[in-house]
């Protein structure tokens, strides 16, 4: 692995999904989690002090970056809940099918690289009536930003671990047979291009 993948990639990563902007719209859906937890692309570990340990029975944090799991500044004894680390991708995840209550989900979905797949995944192990919590950046609504997105892309992924600028979340969820019980949008501060969030609640 290069240099940069495995230590600058990771570094970098860490400290922007560590800015308060991000953090607000952690605090806007992670307590809401519930029960058997599954977190896709856990990388840092960034949203764990927000789970409301209450209603916590058991959390996975699922990411093929061991690298970046290694920033988390958080051990498992600390945790108030039992936690285990899963060194897997979204698109094979390695628990049963119709086993979590919850999935949890934060700036990955641009990420990883079969979106489709790892959906479908995520349906397969969420048992019907559990729900999926996500914020996440994506496609932003004018015209011309989304032009800059695309321009940007091709280099912007590159050096951001394989992020895409443009995903259209809901669209995402939906072709993948989500449908929302709370859907939001709106920029966060931080680079335009990169900023849209989407945030809510599928099931
Ligand atoms: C921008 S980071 C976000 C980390 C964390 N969710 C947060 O909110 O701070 C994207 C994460 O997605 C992970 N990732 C990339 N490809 C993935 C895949 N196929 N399945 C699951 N996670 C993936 C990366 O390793 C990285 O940890």
């Amino acid at each position: 692995m290069k240099l940069y993948d495995k230590h600058i990639l990771p570094y970098l990563t860490h400290k922007i999904c560590s800015l308060s902007p991000a953090t607000k719209q952690r605090q806007k859906i992670v307590p809401f989690a519930e029960g058997k937890i599954l977190e896709i692309g856990i990388g840092s570990g960034l949203n764990l002090p927000h789970y409301d340990r209450d209603k916590v029975a058991h959390i996975w944090g699922l990411d093929p970056s061991i690298e970046m799991w290694a920033r988390s500044e958080i051990t498992n004894g600390e945790l108030p809940f039992p936690f285990e680390f899963l060194s897997a991708s979204a698109e094979q995840i390695p628990l049963g099918t119709n086993s979590v209550d919850s999935i949890v989900i934060t700036y990955t979905l641009c990420s990883i690289p079969n979106v489709h797949a790892a959906l479908l995944e995520m349906r397969r192990v969420l048992k019907p009536g559990g729900k999926l919590f996500f914020s996440e950046h994506g496609t932003a609504p004018e015209t011309h930003i989304r032009t800059l997105q695309n321009v940007l892309n091709p280099i912007w992924n590159i050096f951001s671990g394989g992020c895409q600028l443009n995903r259209n979340i809901p669209e995402l969820l939906k072709e993948s047979g989500f449908s929302f019980e709370k859907l939001d949008s709106m920029y966060i501060p931080g680079w335009k291009f990169a900023s849209y969030n989407y945030w809510g609640v599928a099931k």
